[in-house]
């Protein structure tokens, strides 16, 4: 496998850039979790990224592009005035927006029977260098092996798919930390279908108007979010999420019961945490923000160490909605 800083990368002269994305799967960063790229029109890298990741065949893949006018190629019908203001406001950044897919585009990208397309704009500019010099749009999942916890640093990557992946770009750690929000208008109701890194609060503000959060396991007229239905970002040692006002009682008390456990906390915030006794903690930071960004690192560094690992519920607001969700999905145990 080769590793490039993304600035070394692109140093390379363009045609060589692009034969290696005419080959291969490439990793690259965004500044929500590492992704794992192939060109759109190349069924054989498309189908390379399902084999790498094992990702099941119906978890269609989102769409990054570098400009408006690689927009026009995919979609069909014309943008909305709300998706204009949210382009306008959002992109290039970590919104993902639902679209109405041309027929020509891969049904390995967009799921077998849906005709929809997932797209977004990365906010690097590097990253938006590097679409640009492939020409094409990148389909990217995160690198993750599916069912781990998403990377934010290019050594998460290298854990996950080690020499199975020729490229790996590194781009430093990822600026928010939880991936894209997935956003629709569909038959006229205003949906988030994941919550992500652009929050239910600034969506609103902009829309001037309510948006709804899609339960998980519901299909939204025929639109349906495939990749909510699997188990996502788990450690390989369980995560128990402690919720309620008891939180702390509730922590001592599983440890009394499991006095051979290695523990580890993620800690967040105002919570204190003196009197539990654990092994080893991680300090994911002092706002929501902050925890967002680190809580994907957190849960791989705590893995690698212990036997289990706890945490505290986050408030139900701003990045604290995607965290949740991402975490309750992680958790083996909710212990209430
Ligand atoms: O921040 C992000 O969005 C990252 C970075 C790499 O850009 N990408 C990412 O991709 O999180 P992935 O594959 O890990 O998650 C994409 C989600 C899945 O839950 C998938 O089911 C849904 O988006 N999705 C993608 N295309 C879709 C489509 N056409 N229709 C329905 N759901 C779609
Ligand atoms: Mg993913």
């Amino acid at each position: 496998m080769k590793i490039f800083k993304i600035k070394e990368f692109l140093k390379l002269e363009k045609n060589e850039i692009r034969s290696i994305f005419n080959d291969h799967v490439v990793v690259l960063p965004t500044e929500t979790v590492y992704g794992l790229a192939s060109k759109i029109d190349c069924e054989a890298t498309i189908k390379k990224i399902f084999d790498v990741k094992g990702r099941p065949s119906d978890n269609p893949l989102i769409v990054h592009i570098s400009s408006l006018e690689m927009l026009d190629e995919l979609i069909v019908g014309k943008i909305s005035k709300e998706y204009h203001l949210l382009i306008k406001n959002f992109w290039p950044g970590p919104l993902s927006l639902v679209f109405e897919s041309k027929n020509t585009i891969s049904k390995t990208i967009r799921g077998q029977s849906l005709n929809t397309l997932v797209v977004r704009m990365p906010k690097c500019p590097m990253l938006r260098e590097i679409i640009n010099i492939v020409g094409v749009p990148l389909a990217m999942p995160s690198a993750n092996s599916s069912g781990k916890p998403s990377p934010t640093s290019v050594h998460h990557v290298i854990d996950d798919l080690k020499d199975s992946v020729p490229f790996y770009i590194d781009g430093g750690e990822c600026e928010s930390g939880l991936e894209s929000t997935i956003f629709g208008i569909v038959d006229s109701k205003n949906i988030i279908f994941r919550p992500g890194a652009v929050t239910k609060e600034q969506l609103e503000k902009i829309l001037d108007r309510q948006v709804e959060i899609k339960p998980n396991s519901q299909s939204f007229g025929k639109f349906v979010c495939p990749g909510m239905k699997y188990k996502h970002y788990s450690p390989a040692h369980p995560l128990y999420m402690f919720q309620n006002d008891n939180w702390k009682e509730n922590m001592i008390k599983l440890r009394k019961e499991h006095e051979d456990w290695k523990i580890g906390i993620l800690m967040h915030s105002s919570q204190r945490y003196d009197e539990i006794c654990f092994d080893y903690s991680y300090n994911l930071g002092n706002n929501l923000k902050e925890c967002a960004k680190n809580v994907y690192a957190g849960l791989r560094y705590l893995d690698k160490t212990c036997d289990a690992i706890f945490i505290s519920e986050f408030p139900i607001q701003d990045e604290g909605l995607a965290i949740m969700d991402r975490l309750l999905k992680a958790s083996s145990y909710i212990i209430r």
